[in-house]
């Protein structure tokens, strides 16, 4: 019944994940058996399948932080100056806690006029300069600010110069012993070495975390540090940026194309084997069997799929070049597993469904930019938009974006004119990684097991051997796989 994917997918079109669909498989496990763990490249392991992209308006230091916490991984954007790129780097790596709070700072001499000076925090630092980089000198607590009747009066007055605090190499658990057993509202954590706050946990964030879905182990590294990776592209200009993200520690690099099959990118790998062996190197994006030799060649660990399958993407209308995304994750990866390089199915992902089908046709992760850009811990604050809460989306092609500086990615060195290749949008808000995460991937578990594929490999497994039966959906029966014939309704998942 139905047909193998070396079938359906050798016919002359391309097929995008809404395309096709599975036919379902045994059930002999239940959901909860489904292990989801996997790797980005070659030397890294991963508990669950998610990348968050490298891109402006998706992956700095919260993103990193709460990806690398749920057992994912983010790669930091390089749409900014390379000191920029390596302190958020940096930062994320100093975390040992699922999130980073917003800290709020002064000097001894401000006065606070307003409640709103302290933003959603319990408290306000009180450091010499004012700013985080220097030492904390005392906090000043909203419920004692609440009841001065002076309101004026210099924050030296009345600061708490003596408040507890803990060590940043506290893990989370450790954090929320201490809050527990000494009743507190809220603990700063500082650097051992110059006193600096670095975050900060209140009794709020642990009902918060106590209440989200557990998944598999975080991300670390052999540091006990929380896995970060970074972009590049490939102008020598990003050697001297590499060099410094190696020194901030990134895990992995992933060599940003929008066509990754050139004498650049090539150049930029052989650099980076030669210079960096240790670090596990993404080359991409490709879409064909012919780059990826090209790309496995040159010994890369891990391959980006995808062009113009992106949400924001417009390469495809511009260029007239790409691929359907399962046709394209599809190809490259039955012969980047015959060499042990993982894939990543990179932009497309608008739904659980989207994953199964991308890990299934043989992806080991999925890169996702809007899936994760309405989330707390994507960069950037959240506007009302005729009645909802929305965050800014952009395409790292969108002129924005590259008036900012991305223009490596889209643009040939000697190019003059801008042309643009994404657009700037905004997505819904959908609260924390933290807790959509968990739920999408319990959704994708069902998926697996409907399947009756218990791993990533028995999945790809399936696939090779022509197990896994899948057909091409027409118009209709797409509309008929979605909800239909409502007259109002609204999604809700979890
Ligand atoms: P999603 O669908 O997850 O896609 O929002 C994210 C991926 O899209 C790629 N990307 C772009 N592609 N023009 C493009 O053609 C752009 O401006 C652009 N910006 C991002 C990128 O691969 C990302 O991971």
């Amino acid at each position: 019944d139905g047909f193998s994917a070396e079938k359906l997918f050798n016919q002359g079109y391309s097929y995008t994940y809404d395309d096709v669909i599975f036919l379902p498989g045994f059930i002999d496990f239940p959901t909860d058996a489904v292990n989801l763990s996997t790797k980005l490249s070659r030397n890294i392991s991963l508990s669950i399948p998610c990348v968050a992209s490298p891109m402006d308006t998706v992956t700095e230091t919260s993103m990193a932080i709460g990806m690398a916490a749920l057992g994912g991984i983010g790669i930091v954007h390089y749409n900014n100056t390379i000191s920029q790129q390596a302190s958020i780097v940096r930062a994320a790596k100093s975390h040992q806690i699922p999130f980073s709070s917003d800290l709020i700072f002064a000097s001894p001499s401000d006065s606070i006029h307003s409640a709103d000076e302290f933003g959603n925090s319990p408290c306000i630092f009180v450091t010499e300069s004012g700013t985080k980089e220097s030492k904390v000198l005392g906090v000043v607590c909203k419920s004692t600010w609440k009841g001065l009747s002076d309101k004026e009066a210099r924050i030296s007055d009345y600061m708490n110069a003596s408040p507890v605090t803990l060590p940043s190499s506290y893990n989370f658990e450790d954090v929320a012993g201490y809050i527990a057993s000494k009743k507190l509202d809220f603990v700063p954590l500082v650097n051992d070495k110059d006193g600096e706050v670095v975050n900060l946990v209140t009794a709020t964030d642990l009902e918060r975390m106590n209440s989200l879905p557990k998944l598999g182990l975080p991300s670390l590294g052999t540091d006990g540090k929380f896995l970060v990776g970074a972009a590049i592209g490939t102008r020598d200009s990003d050697k001297e940026r590499l060099e410094h993200l190696v020194k901030a520690g990134i895990n992995a690099l992933v060599i940003d194309s929008s066509q990754g099959n050139s004498e650049y990118q090539i150049n930029m790998i052989k650099y980076v084997k030669h210079t960096y062996p240790h670090l596990d190197v993404i080359g991409g994006n490709i879409v064909t069997k012919y780059q990826a030799e090209n790309l496995i060649k040159q010994d890369v660990d891990g391959l980006r799929v995808g062009m113009g399958s992106g949400s924001i993407c417009t390469t495809q209308e511009v260029c007239a070049v790409g691929r359907g995304q399962a046709t394209a994750v599809y190809k490259v990866s039955s012969i980047a597993e015959q060499h042990g390089v993982p894939v990543i199915a990179d932009g497309g992902i608008s739904n659980s469904g989207h994953i199964v089908k991308a890990l299934s046709l043989g992806a080991s992760t999925v890169m996702m930019g809007s899936f994760l850009a309405g989330s707390n811990e994507a960069p950037g604050t959240y506007e009302n938009k005729n009645g909802l809460r929305v965050k800014k989306y952009r395409g790292m092609g969108s002129l924005e974006a590259m008036t900012k500086g991305s223009d490596a990615r889209y643009l040939g060195d000697t190019a003059k004119l801008k042309i643009a290749q994404g657009v700037v949008g905004s997505v819904a808000d959908k609260g924390s990684v933290l807790k959509f995460v968990p739920y999408t991937m319990q959704a994708v578990k069902q998926g697996f097991q409907d399947l009756g594929a218990s791993s990533l490999q028995s999945a790809h497994h399936l696939l090779r051997s022509g197990s896994l039966r899948l057909e091409v959906r027409t118009g209709a029966a797409q509309v008929e796989g979605g909800v239909h014939g409502l007259v109002g309704y609204e999604k809700k998942y979890f």
